[in-house]
């Protein structure tokens, strides 16, 4: 079969990015990250939306500029459908459909939380899973243990019941007077500190799923009793509180991940999304590969926070099942993990 050229967009938030796969081969991945939601400490989701407006084309362009090709050597358009802030979502969709239709090419909608899993099989010179593989799948808005059946069959077997874990880490440099996104700021200066310096109670969840509101109350109570004592407790003490959070969010992750693969008999365990960043994150899985015997699978940096790469490769998989949607889609904002696939 020729090689099957696919434009992806995603804006499901913050990110607009656009990129271009040859099979599962990436050519470009441009991702325009808006500065303005810095300012605010999170994400607002009518800034997103604008913002989006103005990056789509310019990023659509450079796609295709980087990939060397032509709009008219696209087979098809993918793009994320949802989950997602409503009006981003709608500025990618609403492009994809126009350019779909203009070029007369077959447009392809994708779940945003199955292509953070379907990042794993992006040409990168790396081992791929094998099925079926657990992924823990961490970002800002999910918590989630994916049990793989194959790339269209997926299985919710443990979720958060509250917050997501970059939630945890977004509110943790929130109450530490840190930037947004507050993750990459704690990864960086969890590094300098000692995780065992402070303890926070593991939190608890039924079975495979997991809560993080009760850590985030923690943390809180914790700075505002140590500032009672010491007005500069936190800036003199911010590697380790960091490093004794990420310790405790981390440990929690990996201790579920255990609990499912010993359920389930798994032993190629990946993880996604944002949070996958995570240098604590990814030293620790690296220990259980040893103690467990795990084949452990962690994307490439640039595929773990949202990009268009890991849209565009989903929808080389649809591609080659004719799984095609038609000009009478919308975005679904609370799009189900079980609904497109
Ligand atoms: O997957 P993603 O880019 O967007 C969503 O779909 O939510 O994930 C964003 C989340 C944010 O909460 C961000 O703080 C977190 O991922 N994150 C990190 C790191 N890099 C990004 N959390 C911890 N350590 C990091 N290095
Ligand atoms: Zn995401």
């Amino acid at each position: 079969m020729n090689t099957v050229v696919i434009l992806g967009i995603e804006s499901s938030c913050d990110e607009s990015s656009a990129a271009v796969s040859f099979n599962t081969g990436i050519r470009s991945n441009l991702i325009a990250t808006q500065k303005i939601h810095e300012t605010f400490g999170g994400v607002v989701p009518e800034l997103a939306s604008r913002a989006h407006q103005l990056h789509i084309l310019p990023v659509v362009s450079e796609a295709l500029h980087q990939a060397n090709i032509s709009k008219n050597e696209l087979h098809a358009i993918a793009f994320t459908r949802g989950p997602g802030l409503m009006g981003s979502l709608l500025v990618g969709c609403s492009f994809a459909k126009s350019l779909s239709a203009a070029l007369d090419i077959p447009l392809i909608e994708v779940n945003h939380m199955h292509a953070h899993v379907l990042a794993h099989f992006i040409e990168s010179g790396r081992p791929v899973p094998s099925f079926p593989f657990l992924c823990l799948t961490v970002s800002g808005g999910h918590t989630q243990i994916v049990l793989v059946h194959d790339h269209f069959n997926m299985e919710i077997i443990g979720e958060t019941l509250d917050d997501a874990a970059g939630e945890a880490f977004d509110k943790t440099a929130k109450i530490l007077g840190l930037p947004y996104p507050g993750g990459p700021v704690v990864d960086k200066l969890a590094q300098l500190g000692n995780p065992h310096a402070f303890k926070f109670t593991t939190p608890h969840a039924p079975g495979l799923n997991f809560s993080f509101s009760g850590l985030k109350t923690a943390i809180l109570y914790f700075i505002r009793d140590a500032v009672k004592k010491d007005e500069h407790f936190a800036q003199k003490h911010l590697p380790d509180i960091c490093a004794s959070v990420q310790h405790t969010i981390v440990s929690y992750l990996l201790s579920k991940l255990e609990q499912a693969a010993a359920k389930h008999g798994i032993s190629d365990i990946a993880i996604a999304g944002g949070v996958s960043a995570n240098s604590g994150l990814r030293k620790a899985l690296e220990a259980m590969k040893e103690k467990n015997g795990w084949n452990i699978f962690i994307p490439e940096f640039q595929y773990c926070t949202d990009n268009a790469a890991m849209i565009a490769v989903s929808g080389y998989f649809k591609y080659l099942k004719k799984d095609f949607t038609d000009l009478s889609v919308s975005p679904a904002a609370g799009l189900d993990f079980h609904q497109s696939s």
